[in-house]
């Protein structure tokens, strides 16, 4: 996916991984997963570090042209050419491809130097090991970096009405060095729907990334008020186009310069499927585009660059 193909939805497959999330049968997840692909939708983000996601997904989409996206997870060691190698292989064997579509690099210690890691994946593209290289939550100076040693296609990051610390500086990066953007966390783990409008305190629910992940983010940008406001002003648009809060949610990042795609997490709801799916393939006017970007620039913090205060 470059950044001139059609925007489109991948469904973000974090959520098959049972050691952070409930665990899911695999016959429920071949069920939604019929559902996905009997709606049109091709694309999978899943990684190494997402514990059976890539096995069940290699068993289940056998044989299927699908794109799964998956990652390569280093954090704070420089690997050798042997242990990279070794993690493609692992990644091919699971999800039993003999290529691999996208592989992302995720983000790792700024400190380290991995200008040897980039050469590496810069050969196993040249060898048609993977089709494409990403990375995921790399800062600015990173990418810059990395771009010195081997082409980047997309990068992963979240970008959200609370989180836009994208736009500081990356978006520019991206657009100027063709590099599609690929949001996640896009409806805030699911804060951005009608069923948190007008709840007075955000839940911190066990496993769901909405408790562990996205609080924390929403503390960070300014607390949950501005978010219930946010709420507010995305129900008045909804209403206008007979949509949910959600599905506005995830246009206005898909309308946003330089994102392709949106990555929204597995669900089994059938219901949510639909909505996420047709959440993207309608166009919100540049009025309502400009409303809600503004709305949201007056009411959240933007702190730093990309993955500032997570690392
Ligand atoms: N690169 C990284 O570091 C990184 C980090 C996080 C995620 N990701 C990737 O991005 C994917 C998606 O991220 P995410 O799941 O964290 O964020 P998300 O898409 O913002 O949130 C997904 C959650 O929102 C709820 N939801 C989905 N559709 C909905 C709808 N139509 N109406 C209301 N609620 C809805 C669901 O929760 P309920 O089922 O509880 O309603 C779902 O689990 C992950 O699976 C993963 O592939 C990558």
């Amino acid at each position: 996916m470059n950044s001139q193909e059609k925007s489109s939805l991948i469904v973000g497959c974090w959520q098959l991984d049972d050691r952070s999330w409930k665990r899911i049968p695999e016959t429920d997840i071949a069920r939604a997963l019929d559902i996905y692909l009997a709606l049109g939708t091709t694309h999978f983000d899943t990684a190494d570090i997402y514990g059976r996601s890539e096995s069940v997904l290699g068993r289940l989409l056998k044989g299927s042209d699908c794109t799964i996206l998956t990652k390569a997870v280093f954090f704070d060691n420089i690997p050798n050419s042997t242990q990279i190698r070794s993690k493609i292989e692992n990644s091919l064997r699971n999800l039993q491809r003999d290529t691999l579509d996208c592989v992302q690099i995720h983000w790792h210690n700024p400190e380290l130097d991995f200008a040897s890691t980039f050469r590496v994946f810069a050969e196993l593209l040249e060898q048609g090991k993977i089709r494409k290289l990403g990375v995921t939550n790399f800062n600015t100076p990173m990418l810059e970096k990395a771009l010195q040693y081997a082409t980047i296609s997309t990068h992963q990051v979240q970008y959200s009405l609370i989180d836009r610390r994208v736009e500081n500086s990356m978006q520019s990066l991206c657009l100027q060095h063709n590099i599609a953007l690929l949001s996640y966390g896009s409806l805030a783990g699911g804060f951005l729907s009608d069923k948190f409008r007008g709840i007075s305190s955000p839940p911190s629910e066990g496993s769901h990334a909405r408790g562990f992940y996205y609080n924390s983010m929403i503390r960070a940008h300014g607390g949950w008020q501005p978010v219930l406001e946010m709420l507010d002003t995305l129900a008045e648009v909804a209403k206008k186009y007979e949509k949910t809060i959600s599905q506005v949610a995830l246009n206005w990042v898909k309308q946003q310069s330089g994102v392709t795609a949106v990555i929204s997490g597995f669900t089994q709801d059938r219901q949510q499927i639909q909505k996420n799916i047709e959440a993207l393939s309608f166009q919100l006017d540049k009025d309502e585009l400009q409303l809600l970007s503004a709305r949201s620039s007056t009411l959240f913090k933007q702190p730093g660059d990309i993955y500032s205060y997570e690392r």
